[in-house]
């Protein structure tokens, strides 16, 4: 099964994606982390994506699509997890035909819905692993005492994003609204569109998921 996981900036994308990844040996291709990754190792890419990241901007369709053509053909699980693409129209039909080409189908896209208020305080509150990625957040998943994370049981730190500030967010919900929303009438239309409430805890999320999942 092939699956997105659809909404706002601090909606709890990457939160259930991991679930999904424990639970049902899915796999997870999020471009946020892919072009995080690329900023910290320097490469030429990395270095033009940085500030359009930290201004809480669009990276290009060119290069995104890019990065998730060369997952699609390296990687192979139960099933893949696109968090944080497609944001945009020409993200979603190059999906549809780079799936095509692999012989894989797209099974439902699941809208989390947040109101704008919740996500504030979500996303200046968040801090990952720098371990393994586990997401943490300073009200509602606190950071253990002794810093050592509750999934890798590593003490390698915890990162914050440098487009985790009230400023970069506007205009990250800013470019959701114009360019990512209307991929929900995209996909209506298609008859894959299953949209959960994301504001309860995070088991009740994922229970919602699950449901929407079947
Ligand atoms: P990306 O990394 O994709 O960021 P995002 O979409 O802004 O989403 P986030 O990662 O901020 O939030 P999330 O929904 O995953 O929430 P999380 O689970 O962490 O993109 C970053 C940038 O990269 C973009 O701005 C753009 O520049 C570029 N980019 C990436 N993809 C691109 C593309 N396809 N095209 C062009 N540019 C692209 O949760 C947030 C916090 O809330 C955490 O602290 C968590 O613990 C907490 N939380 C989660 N669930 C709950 C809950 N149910 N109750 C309470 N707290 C919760």
């Amino acid at each position: 099964m092939n699956i997105i996981l659809l909404g706002p900036p601090g909606a709890g994308k990457g939160t259930q994606a991991h679930i999904l990844v424990d639970e049902r040996n899915m796999t997870q291709l999020s471009t946020g982390d892919m072009l995080r990754e690329a900023k910290d190792s320097g490469t030429e890419m990395g270095k033009i994506v940085a500030d359009v990241m930290a201004r809480g901007d669009l990276v290009t369709d060119e290069i995104v699509i890019g990065l998730i053509r060369e997952k699609l053909q390296g990687e192979k699980g139960g099933g893949f997890i696109f968090d944080g693409f497609p944001r945009t129209l020409p993200q979603a039909d190059a999906l549809g035909k780079l799936l095509e080409e692999c012989g894989e189908t797209l099974d439902a896209v699941i809208e989390m819905q947040v109101d704008d208020s919740a996500l504030v305080s979500r996303i200046t509150a968040r801090s990952t692993c720098a371990g393994c990625g586990e997401v943490y957040n300073d009200i509602t998943k606190p950071i253990p005492a002794d810093e050592t994370c509750t999934k890798c049981g590593q003490a390698k730190g915890f990162n914050r994003r440098a487009d985790d500030n009230e400023d970069s967010l506007k205009n990250r919900l800013m470019e959701y609204y114009k360019k990512t929303s209307p991929l929900l009438g995209y996909y209506y239309a298609k008859g894959m569109l299953e949209s959960v409430n994301g504001l309860g805890e995070i088991d009740e999320v994922k229970a919602s998921i699950s449901n929407a999942l079947g």
